[in-house]
C-alpha cells in the first residue's frame, strides 16, 4: 500500500516536472519525410484537466486501398491510427480502472466509436470517417467496455475542428466593393447573365447552390479574354461514338473539328472527334500497331496524345517535346502501338483545359490475346466520366491567353457520362456488367458507387490486372485514371450510378454531402443467360501480375533515388482572395471533391499562377529538371505534396511512356499491386513509386489537372538506349 502510495506520488512529480519540459521529438507531431503532413494528419493529445502526466500523437494513416486514397462510398477519408503514448499514469492509480481505451468522436460526442486498447508506446487503432472529431483515451476497468464511462486521461481534436464559422468574407467583401465601386455593377449584370456575353465577354459560373458569397466577389473577372469556339449552323449536328474495331496495320482518319450539341436544351457548338461525342471507341488487340491520320480543325495548334500507352516516343503526342504542334487546318501521321491490354484514353495535349473540356477525348480498348484475363461477364460498358461548366444553358468560356481556374482546375457544374448529362443501360437480373471507367474531367475526383444496390469488384487499373481482385463499396478515380470492375445487379429495379462526395464550405465551417446522379441502370426481372454468379462471387489472384511484379520486389525497399515536392507560386492575386485562401488554409481536405467557391476558382489564370515540381536533389523545377536515365532502370521516385502552398490540393501526377507502381502511401506499403501511369497525390501526402524504365525517348512527367500542366506543372526525363 505505502509502496503503492509512493509510486503515485513520484508519478504526480515527475507529471509536473515533464509538464514544464518542452516536449520531447516523441511527443509531438513531428515533421516526418516519409509520412502524411503531420499539421493535417496528426493529432496532438493533451492530458485532461485532472490528470497529471502523459502526452502522446494519434497519427492519422490510411488503410491501404486499391485507389490509393480510403474514402467510403459516401465520401468521407477513413483513417486507421497509430497512437505513440508517452509517460501514463497507471490505470489503476486513476481508480478501479486495468487499461486504456481509444475512441473517436464528433463534436456533439455521438455517436462514439470504440478505436481499441491503447498502451505506453504505439499502438494501432480503429478506423475513423468523421468529417471532424475529437480523439479520447480513457481508463476503463475492463477493455470489453463498449462506451467511454471510465475516467477521461487524454484527448485531442482533428485539424478539420480548427475551421471556424466566421462572417469574414462578408467583411472583405465590403471592403471590395469600396475598392472596385464601378465594377460592381456591370458584375451584377454579368451575375444574372440572362443576356447572352458577347464575343471575348465573360459570362460568370454559377454560385454553387449551397454556398453564399459576398455580392462584391462577383465583381472579379479573370485577366484574360474569354474564348469560345464560334456559332457554327454549318458544324455537323455531333453523335454518340462509334467502335471502330482495327487490325493490326490499319488506318483510321480522325478529324478534330467543331459539333454542334444539343445540351440542357441548347445548341452550344463545341469540339469532337469525327463528329463525334465522345471519339470514336478504338478497340484493339494487344501487340498490334495502328495508323491514324490526324487533322486538325480547331482553332488551336494541338496533338493528339495516347494516354497510358508504350508506344514510340515519335508518336507520343507531346508538343515541342516529342513533335511541333500540329498548326489549325494541318495533319500529322501517328503510329500507335499497343503493348499492355487494358483501356486507354487519347486526346490533345495542348490548351487540353480548352480542347479536351470541349469534347475532345476517347477511349481506346486493348483486348488481352488471353481469352481467360477477364473472369466472365454479360455486357460491358465503357464510360468516359467528365463534367461541364454551364451558365444559363451556355458554356462558361475559356481563358483565350492563358487558362482560368489555374488554382483549383476548372470544375463543371454538370456532370456527364460519355458526353451526356443522363447515362442509361438496361440489364438482366443477374447480369455481371463489366465497366471499363476512365475520368476525363479537368480536375474532378469522382467517387462512384451504386448506392450500395449492386456488388463491385474492382479487376485492373490503368495498365492491366491487379494483382487480386477486391470488393469495394466504391470507386475512386482521378483525372487520367482508369479501373475496370466488374458489378453483378442482383436485383429488378432501377439502380443509380452516383457520385457521392464531402464537400466543405470555408465560410461557414461546413461540410455537406453533395450528390449527383449520373445515370440509371435498368434492371429488368428477366434472368441472366449465361449466369456467371458462381465465377462472380471468386476473388481471382492473377499469378503472372504478381511474377511480373516480382522482378521489382527487391528494389521495393531501397532508398529513394529521386523526389518530387509539389507547390504553388502566386502573383497579383485579385485583392480578397489571398485572405480568402489563407482562411481556406486552417483546414484542407484530403481531396477538394467539389467547386464550392466557382467564382473565387474561375478568377485566377494561368498568369497569376505557377504550380511547380521541384527536384528534391538540384531544387530545379518544372521543364528546367533534366533527369536522364538507362533503358532497364528501376527508379523510386518519392512524391510531395505540400501542404503549406497557398492553394494546396490534390494532384494526379502521370508518367508518359513508362509504367509504375505505387509501393507506399504515407509509408504504408500497398499490399495490392496494379501497374499505373497515374496516381492521385492528396493534399499533404506523401506516396513512393517505383518507375520501370521500359522504353526510350524523352517523355513528360506532370499533374493531369489541365489548368495546372498549362500553369507550368510539367517536366521531361530522357530515357537512352
Ligand atoms: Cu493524359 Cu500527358 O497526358
Ligand atoms: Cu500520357
Ligand atoms: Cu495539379
Amino acid at each position: 500500500m505505502r509502496a503503492l502510495l509512493l509510486i503515485v506520488l513520484a508519478g504526480a512529480l515527475v507529471g509536473h516536472a515533464h509538464a514544464r519540459q518542452a516536449p520531447q521529438v516523441n511527443d509531438v507531431c513531428a515533421p516526418d519525410p516519409s509520412q502524411a503532413d503531420a499539421d493535417l494528419y496528426c493529432i496532438e493529445l493533451l492530458p485532461a484537466a485532472d490528470i497529471e502526466r502523459g502526452t502522446g500523437t494519434a497519427r492519422l494513416v490510411q488503410p491501404s486501398s486499391p485507389f490509393g486514397i480510403a474514402v467510403s462510398a459516401s465520401g468521407h477519408t477513413q483513417y486507421s491510427v497509430v497512437f505513440t503514448l508517452r509517460d501514463l499514469p497507471d490505470p489503476d492509480s486513476l481508480g478501479p480502472y486495468t487499461t486504456f481505451v481509444a475512441w473517436a468522436t464528433t463534436p456533439q460526442l455521438r455517436p462514439v466509436t470504440k478505436l481499441g486498447t491503447v498502451t505506453e508506446g504505439t499502438s494501432h487503432a480503429g478506423l475513423v470517417d468523421y468529417d471532424r472529431f475529437l480523439i479520447l483515451i480513457t481508463a476503463e476497468r475492463s477493455a470489453e467496455v463498449r462506451e467511454p464511462t471510465g475516467k477521461m486521461v487524454l484527448r485531442g481534436t482533428s485539424a478539420s475542428l480548427r475551421m471556424q464559422p466566421h462572417d469574414v468574407g462578408f467583411m472583405l467583401g465590403g471592403l471590395l466593393e469600396q475598392k472596385n465601386a464601378p465594377a460592381a455593377s456591370d458584375a451584377h449584370a454579368g451575375h444574372a447573365g440572362h443576356a447572352p456575353a458577347g464575343p471575348g465577354e465573360w459570362t460568370a459560373p454559377p454560385m454553387h447552390p449551397e454556398i453564399s458569397m459576398p455580392p462584391a466577389f462577383m465583381a472579379l473577372r479573370p485577366d484574360v479574354s474569354s474564348y469560345l469556339p464560334r456559332a457554327s449552323d454549318t458544324a455537323p449536328l455531333a453523335r454518340p461514338r462509334e467502335l471502330v474495331r482495327l487490325q493490326d496495320g490499319e488506318q483510321l482518319v480522325l478529324v478534330a473539328e467543331p459539333v454542334r450539341r444539343v445540351l440542357f436544351g441548347r445548341t452550344v457548338t463545341m469540339l469532337g472527334f469525327n463528329g463525334q461525342y465522345p471519339g470514336p471507341l478504338i478497340e484493339v488487340d494487344e501487340g498490334s500497331t495502328i495508323v491514324v491520320q490526324f487533322t486538325n480543325r480547331t482553332d488551336f495548334p494541338t496533338a493528339v496524345h495516347w494516354h497510358g500507352l508504350r508506344l514510340d516516343n515519335r508518336f507520343d503526342g507531346a508538343p515541342h517535346v516529342t513533335q511541333d504542334p500540329v498548326e489549325p487546318g494541318a495533319s500529322f501521321e501517328y503510329r500507335v502501338f499497343f503493348r499492355d491490354a487494358g483501356i486507354y484514353w487519347y486526346h490533345p495535349h495542348h490548351r487540353e483545359d480548352v480542347l479536351q473540356d470541349l469534347g475532345l477525348y476517347g477511349n481506346l480498348l486493348v483486348r488481352s490475346r488471353d481469352p481467360g484475363f477477364f473472369a466472365p461477364a454479360n455486357r460491358e460498358e465503357i464510360l468516359m466520366l467528365d463534367d461541364l461548366l454551364v451558365a444559363d444553358g451556355a458554356l462558361v468560356g475559356y481563358g483565350l491567353e492563358s487558362p482560368t481556374h489555374a488554382l483549383m482546375g476548372r470544375f463543371g457544374n454538370a456532370l456527364l457520362v460519355n458526353g451526356e448529362p443522363r447515362w442509361q443501360s438496361r440489364v438482366r437480373r443477374g447480369d455481371v456488367v463489366r465497366f471499363f471507367l476512365t475520368n476525363v474531367s479537368s480536375t474532378r475526383v469522382f467517387n462512384l458507387s451504386f448506392d450500395g444496390r449492386a456488388r463491385i469488384k474492382v479487376v485492373a487499373s490503368d495498365l492491366g490486372l491487379y494483382e487480386r481482385e477486391a470488393w469495394v463499396d466504391n470507386v475512386t478515380i482521378a483525372p487520367a485514371e482508369r479501373y475496370i470492375v466488374d458489378v453483378r445487379f442482383a436485383e429488378a429495379g432501377e439502380v443509380a450510378l452516383v457520385n457521392r462526395v464531402r464537400a466543405i464550405d470555408h465560410m461557414m465551417a461546413r461540410f455537406f454531402e453533395e450528390r449527383h446522379v449520373l445515370g440509371v441502370v435498368t434492371v429488368s426481372s428477366e434472368r441472366a443467360t449465361p449466369d456467371h454468379q458462381a465465377s462472380f462471387d471468386l476473388l481471382r489472384s492473377n499469378r503472372a501480375v504478381s511474377a511480373d511484379i516480382d522482378k521489382y520486389r527487391p528494389h521495393f525497399s531501397r532508398p529513394v533515388d529521386r523526389q518530387l515536392a509539389i507547390t504553388l507560386e502566386t502573383t497579383d492575386l485579385p485583392f480578397p482572395l489571398r485572405p480568402l485562401f489563407n482562411l481556406e488554409s486552417v483546414y484542407r481536405h484530403p481531396v477538394e471533391w467539389a467547386g464550392t467557391m466557382p467564382e473565387m476558382d474561375w478568377i485566377v489564370s494561368g498568369r497569376q499562377a505557377r504550380w511547380i515540381l521541384r527536384d528534391g536533389a538540384t531544387q530545379r523545377e518544372n521543364m528546367d529538371i533534366d533527369w536522364r536515365f538507362r533503358l532497364g532502370d528501376v527508379i523510386k521516385i518519392r512524391l510531395v505534396n505540400d501542404r503549406t502552398a497557398l492553394h494546396a490540393m490534390q494532384h494526379p501526377i502521370h508518367i508518359h511512356g513508362q509504367r509504375f507502381l505505387v509501393l507506399s502511401v504515407n509509408g504504408v506499403p500497398n499490399d495490392n499491386l496494379v501497374w499505373k501511369d497515374t496516381v492521385l497525390l492528396p493534399t499533404g501526402f506523401v506516396a513512393d513509386v517505383l518507375l520501370e524504365i521500359s522504353n526510350p525517348g524523352k517523355w513528360m512527367l506532370h499533374c493531369h489537372v489541365a489548368e495546372h500542366i498549362e500553369a507550368g506543372m510539367r517536366m521531361v526525363f530522357e530515357v537512352e538506349k
